[in-house]
C-alpha cells in the first residue's frame, strides 16, 4: 500500500499565510424541514438551541435555527416558499450542507485575496449591525453548490449574528460531548480531486498533506482518492475525494448520484471521550456502520496498546487506528437522511494527526454491504 506523506512543513508560516483562518465558525445546512432537523440534532446529538431567525426577526424567506455544542455551530435553514435559491439547493441535492463558514481576523480581506486568486464570489463584503455590535461576512463559491463563507465576529457580542434573535427552548436535551469540527470531506467528480487541491493550494493557501490513491482505498469491489488539504495552522482541514473504478460502484459515485452533484460527504466532530459520546448517541437513536467481530481479534496486535477498554469499543463499534504520532478512535453513522449522502464521523484524537488509514478496508466494506442493501453497489 502506497501512502504519500507530503514531507513539507506542518503549514505556511504565519507571514506567508494569506488566509489565516481561527477555525471553523460554523455548518450551515439547507434542509426541507428546520424546526425539524433542529429537534432532531437536539435529541439525537446534543446540540443546545442558540439562536432563531425568521419572520418574527424580520426574515421573510426562511426560517433558520442556530444549535450549539461546545465549540460546534451547526445551522438549520429551510425556506418558507418554493421562488429561491434555498428551495432549488433542497429540490436539488435533498437536505445537505451549504456553508462551511470560516472563522477570520478580516472578512474584507477574506474576499479580496481569494477573489483575486481566482475564487468566484458568492458574497461581497457585507456589515451588519444589531445592538449586540457589528459583524462582517463575505463569500466565496467552492465544489458543487458549496460555499465557503468569511465570518468576522471580533466586533460581536450576540447569541449568533445579527438577524437572529436568542433562541430559548424548555426542552433541551443534554449534550453527548462533541467538541469542535475536525475535518469535512467534500465529494468530487470523476478526475476533479486534483482540481480542487490546486483550488485549495491557489485560493485558499492550504496545503497537501497525506494522500490516499486507490490501492490504498479499494475493497474487493470499489474504490475512491483522497487527498486531504489543511490551512495554515492546521485547524482546517478538507479532505477531498473523488471515484475510482472497481469492480462495482464507488461509495463516492453513488454520493454524485443521489447528492446530484458535488457536495459534502460526512463532518468529522471531535469527542474527548468516544465511549462516552457514542454511548449516548446510541441510546437516541443515531445509527453507525458496524465491523464484523474479527476486526477487534486483531485490533491489539495492529495497534497496540490503547487506553480504551477493548471490549467498550467492540460493543460500541469503534474503530481504533495507530500513526506516528499516536492513536485515533473513530466511528461512522449512517447517512442521516434517506438520500446515502451526508453523514457523521465522531473523532477522539491520541495524538494521531492522520485519517484512519488502517480502517479504510472494514469501513468500506461496512459502506458496501450498505450500498448493496440499496441496490446501488
Ligand atoms: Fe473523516
Amino acid at each position: 500500500m502506497k501512502t504519500s506523506i507530503i514531507k513539507s512543513p506542518a503549514g505556511n508560516s504565519a507571514s506567508s499565510d494569506f488566509l489565516p483562518l481561527l477555525g471553523t465558525d460554523y455548518v450551515e445546512f439547507y434542509v426541507g424541514n428546520a424546526k425539524q432537523a433542529a429537534y432532531y440534532y437536539k435529541s439525537a446529538f446534543g446540540f443546545q438551541s442558540l439562536a432563531y431567525a425568521g419572520p418574527e426577526t424580520g426574515i421573510r424567506d426562511r426560517c433558520s435555527y442556530a444549535l450549539r455544542q461546545n465549540k460546534l455551530f451547526f445551522v438549520f435553514t429551510t425556506p418558507l416558499r418554493s421562488d429561491n435559491s434555498i428551495a432549488d439547493h433542497i429540490f436539488r441535492h435533498g437536505d445537505g450542507v451549504k456553508t462551511l463558514a470560516l472563522r477570520v481576523d478580516d472578512a474584507v480581506a477574506s474576499w479580496k485575496i481569494t477573489t483575486a486568486n481566482g475564487a468566484g464570489s458568492y458574497m461581497e463584503p457585507v456589515t451588519l449591525n444589531d445592538e449586540y455590535g457589528e459583524l462582517v461576512m463575505s463569500g466565496i463559491h467552492a465544489y458543487g453548490d458549496t460555499v465557503h463563507v468569511f465570518i468576522e465576529r471580533k466586533n460581536y457580542q450576540g447569541p449568533f449574528m445579527p438577524g437572529y434573535k436568542k433562541w430559548e427552548t424548555a426542552y433541551n436535551p443534554s449534550d453527548t460531548g462533541l467538541q469542535y469540527v475536525d475535518h469535512c470531506v467534500g465529494n468530487v467528480g470523476w478526475n476533479q480531486m486534483n482540481a480542487w487541491v490546486n483550488f485549495y493550494e491557489k485560493v485558499m493557501g492550504f496545503r497537501n498533506i497525506l494522500s490516499f490513491d486507490d490501492k490504498d482505498i479499494s475493497t474487493e469491489y470499489s474504490a475512491l482518492m483522497s487527498k486531504v488539504m489543511s490551512n495554515g495552522n492546521g485547524f482546517v482541514k478538507f479532505p477531498i475525494n473523488e471515484p475510482a473504478e472497481g469492480k462495482k460502484k464507488s461509495q463516492v459515485e453513488e454520493y454524485l448520484d443521489f447528492y446530484q452533484g458535488e457536495g459534502c460527504q460526512h463532518v468529522a466532530m471531535a469527542t474527548n471521550d468516544i465511549v462516552y459520546t457514542v454511548t449516548e448517541l446510541q441510546k437516541r437513536g443515531v445509527e453507525f456502520l458496524t465491523v464484523p467481530d474479527s476486526y477487534y481479534k486483531e485490533l491489539f496486535d495492529r495497534v497496540g496498546k490503547i487506553d480504551e477498554d477493548l471490549i467498550a469499543l467492540h460493543k460500541l463499534g469503534i474503530l481504533v487506528d495507530r500513526d506516528e504520532e499516536g492513536y485515533l478512535l473513530q466511528i461512522f453513522t449512517k447517512p442521516v437522511e434517506d438520500r446515502p449522502t451526508l453523514f457523521y464521523e465522531i473523532i477522539q484524537r491520541k495524538g494521531a494527526k492522520s485519517f484512519g488509514k488502517g480502517n479504510f478496508k472494514a469501513l468500506f466494506e461496512a459502506i458496501e454491504r450498505e450500498q448493496q442493501k440499496r441496490g446501488n453497489l
